[in-house]
Formats: C-alpha cells, sequence, structure tokens
C-alpha cells in the first residue's frame, strides 16, 4: 500500500486533497475517525470533491449537487451517475495508506 498522509492532518468530518506519485488526485476523508481514500475529481466534471460539503457518510460536489457515498463511490444524487472510484484504505500508527492501482497488496508498506 501507499502512504497518502497522516491522519492528524485531517479533523473528523473533512476531506484533504492530496497527491501521490503524479497520478490523479486523491481525496482522503475522516468520517468520525474512519478513514476513506478515493479520487478527488467528480464523475460528472471537473470538480474537487474536497472543495464540496461532506453530509454524513455522502459527499456533494461543489459544481452540480451531485453526490456520492464517500465509503462505496456510489453516486447518490443527481447529476452523477458515474460512481467514483475508492481504494482500500488502512490507517497504522497514525499513517493512512491506500492501495492505489498497479500495487500488489504490501510491497512497498514500509515507505
Ligand atoms: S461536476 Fe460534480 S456534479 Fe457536476
Amino acid at each position: 500500500m501507499k502512504f497518502v498522509c497522516m491522519s492528524s492532518e485531517i479533523k473528523p468530518g473533512e476531506a484533504k486533497r492530496v497527491e501521490v506519485d503524479g497520478r490523479a488526485p486523491l481525496a482522503v476523508f475522516n468520517l468520525d475517525g474512519k478513514f476513506f481514500v478515493t479520487d478527488d475529481t467528480c464523475t460528472h466534471g471537473d470538480a474537487s470533491l474536497c472543495d464540496g460539503e461532506i453530509d454524513g457518510d455522502v459527499v456533494e460536489c461543489p459544481y452540480h449537487q451531485g453526490a456520492f457515498e464517500i465509503a462505496t463511490g456510489k453516486p447518490a444524487g443527481a447529476p452523477c451517475t458515474i460512481p467514483l472510484r475508492t481504494y482500500a484504505t488502512q490507517v497504522t500508527e497514525g499513517q493512512v495508506f491506500a492501495r492505489l492501482d498497479g500495487e500488489d497488496g504490501n510491497a512497498d508498506r514500509q515507505a
């Protein structure tokens, strides 16, 4: 898994945009101490979901108020119909890790 950020960087109910290895930005969400990593860019347009509103377990896009379930990436409000990508997430000793594309599990957990 890939190191994404420190859990202390994100307060409960907030999100942070993180760029890792030059790939498209990720959004790291803290929902009451549980962490989730998704793509940051809305699947409907070029909006950063980290700039949106978090309402319970849903994030609302700042552009057209579409919404996604943060844990699953499922569209939760029009006009979003394409699921948001989500990544397996793990927190170890205050560090947030995510399994990004092309990784074979824990190859670089020591990063
Ligand atoms: S860009 Fe996100 S709902 Fe349109």
